[in-house]
């Protein structure tokens, strides 16, 4: 495959594609960490207002997605997720930065995130301008029980031309 070119291709997505976000959750969130969400999950929170799904796919295929919701001037990116067999390809960034583009689009002013203590999306956050503002301690709670702290990252997108 090495020197293939694999576009990324994004579309705002909705329920119909909860099957396939199930998909991509289930893969790509290790059940130790308690991060990912049920599907009845990501339903609920898709028909709030100011919740949207960002889809990316690689060769017709759904490799990853982004769902976010806008509150009055600020967006909180709540689920990031690429398939591991399609990882390190730009997929995450892809979708991160079509997430600032939009909650650019709507006005606001700042995009924030929680991630998991030791996540390696930190780094995926941090060169896309993210910085960390705060802490929640045992934040997430893994399969077996063990608590994880949550560090609080935020950009702010105001000033972006
Ligand atoms: C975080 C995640 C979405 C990144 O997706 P991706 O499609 O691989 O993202 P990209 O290819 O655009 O960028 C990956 C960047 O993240 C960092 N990164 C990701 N995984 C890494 C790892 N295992 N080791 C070191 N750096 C890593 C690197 O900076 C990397 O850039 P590089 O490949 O140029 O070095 C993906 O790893 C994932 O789904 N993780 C599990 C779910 C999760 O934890 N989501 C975030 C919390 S909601």
């Amino acid at each position: 495959m090495s020197g293939t070119v694999h576009l990324v291709e994004l579309r705002e997505g909705g329920s119909q594609d909860l099957y396939s976000v199930n998909n991509i959750m289930q893969e790509a969130f290790d059940p130790r960490f308690g991060e990912a969400w049920t599907s009845a999950q990501c339903l609920g929170m898709l028909s709030l207002p100011g919740v949207w799904l960002v889809v990316a796919s690689v060769d017709g295929e759904d490799v990853g997605f982004a769902l976010s919701r806008a509150t009055v001037d600020e967006v909180e990116l709540l689920l990031l997720a690429t398939r591991p067999s399609a990882r390190r390809r730009g997929v995450g960034g892809a979708l991160l930065r079509a997430v600032i583009e939009e909650a650019r689009g709507r006005n606001t002013v700042r995009v924030h995130l929680e991630v998991r203590s030791g996540n390696d999306a930190v780094q995926l956050y941090r060169r896309e301008g993210f910085e960390k503002v705060g802490e929640r301690r045992d934040y997430y709670r893994g399969r077996g029980g063990q608590l994880f702290d949550a560090h609080t990252y935020a950009r702010d997108i105001a000033d972006l031309t």
